[in-house]
């Protein structure tokens, strides 16, 4: 190659290694992102919003870590273990591969009076099954009532500046006489009552959006609130924060449910299953959040009393989310600056969507421009915007049904 040709090769990759930081390029290895030729990702339901940034955590394919990957549910819990000093229980939960991007909590909560019993988040209550059928791996969450404390499970996300987002969580609770020899021809469906499941993003107790399943609510219900959901003052219910919402047909949170929340700039929506089952506009959170998966109970008012020796399992497949940022993507130590680097608003050339794709947690490419006019930097595509004259006919119905009201 004549040196004059190589000069310019030279000047081009210098160029574009100087112009990096402007580049929006998400190129962690551990970024678990499955998309670096996305610049942003749109998805399917009634808002035209796009998100910056997606990850996808996937707990179906991780026995090739060393470590304990049970069969059957661990070492039951005993009345000695109240003091949260358990390790993590497996060489995967031990892994930068988990621990750059969730951590355990062990923090308790004491009481000393009745209604409520003692809360002891414990990290012996997360850890991986395996499907003895299709050797697929997913995390379990437990919790379990002894006499003088309810120990508990819990993880909070590493990403502490969500603003804005879509999550999704795949899981299940667990029926108590599963038969882990037979999973593929399981009947069970036994639960036992006082445990709260929570998928929740998190910032302060007055920007909380959640979705809940209090074990004992039917097995077709499920809990949306935002928060704060009970006046301070009165001790009152606030109307229209929390909402015991009932599941379509033939759908039971024993079974694997796809569970989103969307958090828009004025609106949460709940869905399952692609199914949209709630909108809130109150108490939708302004703050950047972490987003929150714990199960638990206290014996109190909302969780309900479990029965001592009774416990609730909750197997998790994976959890997706695309979302944007309130500043620079910050990460745990050790994490590299690529990780950190925050996407400059330079518009979406590559739209990418997460919905309807053929392997869940792969986005796929819905358009591509080479504009960064404001149509490319807010794009309006599949199922997001109305067109004018939606609007226009909405806006001219509403007003009829007002006037005829
Ligand atoms: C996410 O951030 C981009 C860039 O700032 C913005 O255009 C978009 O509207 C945001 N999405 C939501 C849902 O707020
Ligand atoms: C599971 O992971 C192993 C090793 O990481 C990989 O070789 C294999 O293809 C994966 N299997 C599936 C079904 O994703
Ligand atoms: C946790 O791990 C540490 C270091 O390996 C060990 O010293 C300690 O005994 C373990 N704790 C329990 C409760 O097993
Ligand atoms: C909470 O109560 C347990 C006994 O149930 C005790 O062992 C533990 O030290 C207490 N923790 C705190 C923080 O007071
Ligand atoms: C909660 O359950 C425990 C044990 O099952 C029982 O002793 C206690 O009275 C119950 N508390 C309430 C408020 O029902
Ligand atoms: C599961 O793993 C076992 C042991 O490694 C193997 O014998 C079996 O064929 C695997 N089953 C499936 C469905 O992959
Ligand atoms: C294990 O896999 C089988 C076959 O797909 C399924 O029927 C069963 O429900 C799975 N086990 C659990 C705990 O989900
Ligand atoms: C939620 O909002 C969407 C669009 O605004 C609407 O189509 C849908 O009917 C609403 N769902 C419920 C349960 O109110
Ligand atoms: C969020 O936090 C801010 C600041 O503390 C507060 O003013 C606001 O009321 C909270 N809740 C919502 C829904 O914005
Ligand atoms: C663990 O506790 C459950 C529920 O109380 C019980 O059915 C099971 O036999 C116990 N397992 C062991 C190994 O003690
Ligand atoms: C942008 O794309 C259009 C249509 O594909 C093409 O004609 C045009 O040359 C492109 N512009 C640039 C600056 O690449």
């Amino acid at each position: 190659m004549p040196h004059f040709y190589r000069l310019l090769l030279f000047l081009g990759v210098f160029a574009i290694a100087t112009n990096a930081d402007s580049i929006p390029i998400l190129d962690e290895p551990h970024s678990k992102d499955n998309s670096n030729s996305c610049d942003c990702y749109i998805t399917s339901g009634p808002d035209a919003g796009y998100f910056q940034y997606h990850r996808f955590f996937d707990f179906r394919n991780i026995s090739s870590f060393s470590g304990d990957y049970y069969l059957n549910t661990p070492a039951n819990v005993t009345a000695n273990q109240d003091q949260s000093t358990q390790n993590a229980t497996s060489g995967y939960l031990q892994s930068t591969e988990f621990t750059n991007d969730w951590s355990m909590q062990s923090w308790s909560r004491n009481v000393s009076s009745v209604p409520s019993v003692s809360l002891v988040n414990s990290l012996q209550n997360i850890y991986v099954m395996r499907n003895r059928t299709t050797n697929s791996t997913y995390l379990t969450f437990r919790t379990v009532r002894l006499e003088n404390f309810m120990s508990s499970s819990e993880m909070e996300s590493m990403q502490k500046n969500v603003l804005h987002a879509s999550f999704r969580i795949r899981l299940r609770i667990i029926p108590s006489d599963f038969n882990y020899d037979t999973p593929e021809s399981n009947t069970a469906t036994s639960v036992d009552a006082g445990a709260v499941a929570g998928f929740f993003t998190f910032y302060d107790p007055d920007n909380e959006s959640d979705i809940e399943i209090l074990t004992k609510d039917p097995v077709n219900h499920i809990r949306y609130s935002n928060q704060p959901d009970v006046d301070r003052n009165t001790g009152n219910d606030i109307p229209g924060a929390s909402t015991d919402v009932e599941f379509p047909p033939g759908k039971a949170y024993t079974e694997w449910i796809d569970h989103r929340l969307d958090w828009f700039p004025d609106i949460s929506r709940y869905w399952i299953d692609d199914q949209l089952l709630h909108n809130k506009t109150y108490g939708v959170p302004t703050k950047p959040s972490s987003l929150t998966i714990n199960l638990w109970g206290d014996g109190g008012e909302w969780s309900g009393n479990m029965t001592v020796g009774g416990q609730v399992l909750m197997g998790i497949e994976w959890i997706e989310m695309v979302f944007n940022t309130s500043g620079p993507v910050t990460g745990p130590p050790g994490a590299t600056t690529s990780k950190r680097h925050h996407k400059q608003d330079t518009g979406c050339k590559t739209v990418c969507t997460i919905d309807d794709v053929a392997n869940v947690g792969f986005p796929e490419v819905v358009s591509v421009s080479n504009s960064t006019s404001a149509a490319a930097r807010f794009p309006r595509i599949g199922g997001g915007g109305s067109s004018t004259a939606v609007v226009v006919v909405s806006a001219l119905i509403g007003a009829v049904v007002m006037v005829l009201l």
